[in-house]
């Protein structure tokens, strides 16, 4: 599976020792930035930037684009609330930050004091190339009297840096968030979309607890799949190892508890999950009635399945930010697809067939 070459040649030339499934993690990036591109176009919502970054126009299914709507509404509400709470005197870190551009799409992101990006370098690499020849990202980044420092896998600007790194070395990931300024007293929203999945559980609970231990005041949202020990997990697994890609660490995907005991056993102060179901729920009637009109769904057994599959996490450390949540409202749409669910056994191999997912 050969990524598209978005932002040409500087990609290869890093320092990175590949692990044996590294380029296949990677270029889940290229699955996760197409699919947003394609919902971006049909209108879910608006981004301005992602189409710098992908130039990909492959249309997607209709239940993938409802899923990274409900995806990125999702995380975008938990940054919202933050953002209220902090007001904007803040830090966001993205890990596996891929080339999401929250930064870029959204106002008061973008005013935080610090927002910092990490990937590997093969994906900053490409991110940067993009970002340096394009005016419009530059401009962005770019304050009036501020200045923007390149190297082929790192950028610097007044109140965005993004680096390459690999977050499973922490000494790595420590001298990164070093050279962008971080400031550990400061609270901090941590961002990882469907990223943890693709790091062994060591690797991870280092990482978890690595920064449970070094910041004061912080929050950490976490997308990624759950309910993973079933059939229809079982097909996802399969599928992704025949695109040579293991989840290492999927031990913690298999129910909303162990998505959230994984923080606790961290040191984090508490945790909270739910699965899609509940997040789709929790966006307004009115922005679900508008995205539902956008495209027909052939029937809603795999959309409920997917968004079964997948869920959001928030976890924090001390207590300024344990009532960060997402407000649910069961509605009658998901009572009718639970009913739909009851009386239309599909086989998971049929529903998954078309869909590419990462
Ligand atoms: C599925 S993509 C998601 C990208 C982005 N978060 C988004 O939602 O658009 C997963 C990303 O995690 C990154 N990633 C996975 N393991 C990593 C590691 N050990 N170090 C750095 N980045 C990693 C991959 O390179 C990839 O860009």
């Amino acid at each position: 599976m050969e990524p598209p070459s978005v932002g040409g040649g500087a990609a290869h030339n890093t320092t990175h020792k590949f692990h044996p499934c590294d380029e296949a993690v990677i270029a889940t990036n290229d699955d996760a930035s197409d699919c947003k591109r394609c919902a971006v176009r049909l209108g879910y919502w608006k981004d301005d930037y992602i189409g710098y970054f992908v130039r990909n126009q492959e249309r997607k299914a209709p239940e993938i684009n409802r899923g990274y709507f409900a995806r990125v509404k999702g995380v975008e509400m938990c940054v919202d609330k933050f953002l209220k709470k902090t007001g904007g005197n803040c830090q966001i870190i993205n890990l596996g930050c891929g080339f999401d551009t929250l930064y870029f799409r959204q106002d008061t992101a973008h005013q935080v004091k610090n927002f910092i990006e990490l990937d590997f370098p093969t994906v900053t690499a490409r991110k940067c190339y993009t970002i340096k020849r394009n005016k419009a990202l530059l401009a962005r980044i770019n304050a009036e009297d501020g200045e923007v420092r390149l190297s082929p896998t790192d950028l610097h600007g007044p109140n965005y840096h993004l680096m390459g790194v690999d977050l499973r070395n922490l000494d790595e990931v420590d001298s990164k968030l070093a050279q962008a300024e971080v400031d550990y007293t400061l609270p901090t929203i941590f961002l990882a979309e469907c990223v943890l999945v693709y790091i062994e559980a060591q690797n991870c609970h280092n990482l978890l607890k690595w920064i449970a231990q070094k910041f004061k005041s912080a929050v950490f949202v976490n997308y990624e799949q759950v309910n993973m020990n079933d059939r229809f997990g079982e097909v996802m697994l399969n599928n992704l190892r025949s695109r040579g890609c293991s989840l290492a660490g999927v031990e913690s995907c298999l129910s909303l508890e162990t998505q959230t005991n994984r923080f606790k056993d961290c040191g984090w102060s508490g945790a909270r999950a739910w699965d899609m179901v509940q997040v789709y729920e929790s966006i307004s009637a009115a922005e679900r009635q508008r995205i539902e009109r956008l495209e027909m769904l052939d029937e809603g057994e795999l959309l409920l399945q997917l968004f079964q599959h997948y869920c959001l996490a928030v976890a924090w450390l001390g207590v300024d930010f344990q009532d960060l949540d997402i407000t649910c409202v069961l509605s009658k749409g998901f009572a009718q697809f639970n009913f739909i669910n009851l009386f239309f056994i599909l086989s998971v191999e049929d529903l998954m067939s078309s869909l590419n997912i990462e």
